[in-house]
Order: structure tokens, then C-alpha cells, then sequence
């Protein structure tokens, strides 16, 4: 069965193509970033009018030679993003599904971060404990099966990766600040800088990382004289106290869960530095770590298409609108 996948919820166009038998047979993604750099974050309607010039050439280039006549089902992201945009891919879904007489699955992007790693890695088994740090969102999540997630812990202010943005408007790289400062932090010392860990002995599983992007804004405002050094240090310290926060609140979700399979998700996921310390987690905690590769760390329509795979309808869907700026995970049904 083939299932067509659409991802328009912020700033990538993406489709992707899912065989149940061969797994991802065609796929293409058109970023935004170089357009929304210039503001300094994404302009919501740029987005919209933007996914509408390229949505097209995406889907050609997704399947190649691959006829679109033996699509079975076409899967797209209806929130949680920018209903704008997610308008965008869901009437271009619907357009498909009329035009193809095939049936329509509105489906949650949140869901489709959480199972990526399940999509390359077939041996991962529910239950399993979820990292799932984003633009968005920053969560430990407890996949008891698909379909069926408890939020065990999430951050109570910035997610991780608007924090890691926030940092690099403070250090004056380019939007959006995450793989920037990854890569800054390279030349780095990490303990250079005392920053807080913020809710780190905490009892609970819920993050915060604002108090800590506030105290980097109060190091850079204090220093008379900025340098590349002094830069890499601010970038590397802040970094580690992200990965030190998140590291322990995996540890104690483990512990209190007694789960053996961790994933790591979302477009944070691709932080190299972070991706080590949560896999130095496997000897000591003996359990097994994944994440998905470097391209479906970020926004893409392969792991929308897959979770539409997961799934059937016979519904072709053209006369109401699924699209939701905000659905929790707490609300998905199996
Ligand atoms: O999942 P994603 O592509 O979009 C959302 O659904 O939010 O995540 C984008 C976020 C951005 O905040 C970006 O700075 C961050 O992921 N990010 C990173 C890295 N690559 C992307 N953060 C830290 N290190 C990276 N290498
Ligand atoms: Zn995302």
C-alpha cells in the first residue's frame, strides 16, 4: 500500500511517498529558512503563500517516476502549526484525494516526530520513552503504543530549540540559531560559563528554559568587548546545560517508567553533542537509545506518510476542514 504524505504546518513543503513493502520510495522537501532568515523567525503568511508556489514542484520531484495513479492514501499534517499554512497542504490534500478518488487521514505532526525513529528502526517495540525537543515543543513522552501517549514531563515556558534561536539572536548568528550554535560550540568550553540548570532536582519530569536563555541575555549584555572566542565559550556552556538538564530528566523518566527503549525526536534531535550524551545513557542505564537520521530530525512529509500508513480510512474527505493551530498528543485517538 502506498501512502502519499503532505507537510505544510510551518516552514518546509514537504511530500513524501510510504510502501508498506519498501518503506520510503520517493520524497522531497523545499525549506523556507533562507526567506524567513532575513526577519529573523517565520513570517506565518510568507509560509502560506510561499507552500502554495512550491507545493506542486515538490509532489513531481517526491514522485519522480512513480505514477500517481497507484497512490492508495494520501496522509497530511492538519496541526498542531500554522493554520495558514496547514490550509495550504490540507486543500492541496483534498484536491489529490478528490481528483484521485483516494481516502484522506488528517494526521498530527507531533505524532509523526514521535514515531520517525519507529519508521527507520522496525525493531523499536512500544512501550518506549520519547524526547521529543522542537521549535515548538519539548516533552518526555511515555509511547505506551501508538496512538496511546502520556505526556510525562514538558517545559513550562520556551522549548528547547526557541531557546537555542533566542541564544543565537543574542550571539548574532543567523535564524535559525540551533545548528549554528552547535557548531560554534565546537571551538568552545563548555564550563566557561556557570549557566543554570534550570529545574534540574526538580521532582517531577517538566522542563524550563527560560531562565536560562535570561541569564545568557544577562553574560552577553555585560561584556564590553564580544569575541569569536568569547562567543564560542557562551555557546558552548549554554549548550551544556541544555544537554545536562535533558540527560537527567531522561535518566529519571527511565528509572521512574522502567522503559528500556529511548528515541529522541524533532528537529533538536540533530544536535551531535546532545545525541551522544543521551547514547552514553545505554551502558550505564543499560537500555537502548535511537534517533532518526540527520534529515528526518527536522520537518518532513516521510514521517507523516508513515504514520498514514499506520492507519486506513475509506473516507474522501473534500466538505470539512481538520486543521488545528494547537492538538495536544493528550487528544489523538488510536
Ligand atoms: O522540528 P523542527 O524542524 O520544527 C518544529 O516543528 O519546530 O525544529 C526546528 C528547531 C529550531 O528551533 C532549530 O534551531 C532546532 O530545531 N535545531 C537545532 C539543531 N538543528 C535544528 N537545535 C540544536 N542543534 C541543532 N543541530
Ligand atoms: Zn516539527
Amino acid at each position: 500500500m502506498k501512502t502519499l504524505g503532505i507537510e505544510t504546518s510551518c516552514d518546509e513543503t514537504a511530500i513524501a511517498i510510504y510502501d508498506t513493502e519498501n518503506g520510503i520510495i520517493g520524497e522531497s522537501v523545499f525549506s523556507q529558512i533562507k526567506m524567513h532568515a532575513e526577519y529573523g523567525g517565520v513570517v506565518p503568511e510568507l509560509a502560506s503563500r510561499d507552500h502554495c508556489v512550491k507545493i506542486v514542484t515538490v509532489l513531481k520531484e517526491a514522485l519522480g517516476d512513480i505514477d500517481i495513479n497507484t497512490i492508495d492514501q494520501i496522509a497530511y499534517t492538519s496541526g498542531p502549526g500554522l493554520l495558514g499554512a496547514l490550509l495550504i497542504g490540507e486543500s492541496f490534500a483534498q484536491g489529490l484525494s478528490a481528483a484521485l478518488q483516494i481516502p484522506l487521514l488528517p494526521i498530527n505532526h507531533l505524532e509523526g516526530h514521535l514515531m520517525s525513529p519507529v519508521m527507520e528502526f522496525p525493531e523499536i517495540q512500544t512501550p518506549y520513552i520519547s524526547l521529543l525537543v522542537s521549535g515548538g515543543h519539548s516533552m518526555i513522552v511515555d509511547v505506551k503504543e501508538r496512538g496511546a501517549y502520556e505526556i510525562l514531563g514538558q517545559s513550562q515556558d520556551d522549548a528547547v530549540g526557541e531557546a537555542f534561536d533566542k541564544v543565537g539572536k543574542l550571539l548574532d548568528l543567523p535564524y535559525p540559531g540551533g545548528p549554528h550554535i552547535e557548531k560554534l560550540a565546537l571551538n568552545g568550553n563548555p564550563h566557561a560559563y556557570d549557566f543554570p540548570r534550570p529545574m534540574i532536582h526538580s521532582d517531577n519530569l517538566d522542563l524550563s528554559f527560560s531562565g536560562l536563555k535570561t541569564s545568557v541575555l544577562y553574560t552577553v549584555r555585560d561584556i564590553e568587548n564580544m569575541t569569536d572566542e568569547i562567543k564560542a565559550d557562551i555557546a558552548a556552556s549554554f549548550q551544556q546545560a541544555v544537554i545536562d538538564v535533558l540527560t537527567c530528566k531522561i535518566k529519571k523518566a527511565v528509572e521512574a517508567s522502567g522503559r528500556s527503549d529511548v528515541i529522541i525526536a524533532g528537529g533538536v534531535a540533530a544536535n551531535k553533542a546532545l545525541r551522544a550524551a543521551i547514547k552514553d545513557l545505554e551502558n550505564s542505564l543499560g537500555i537502548r537509545v535511537f534517533y532518526p537520521s540527520l534529515k528526518y530530525c527536522g520537518d518532513n512529509a516521510a514521517m507523516i506518510a508513515f504514520v498514514g500508513s499506520l492507519r486506513s480510512s475509506d473516507k474522501i474527505e473534500t466538505k470539512a476542514s481538520y486543521v488545528r493551530a494547537r492538538w495536544p498528543l493528550s487528544e489523538l485517538t488510536k
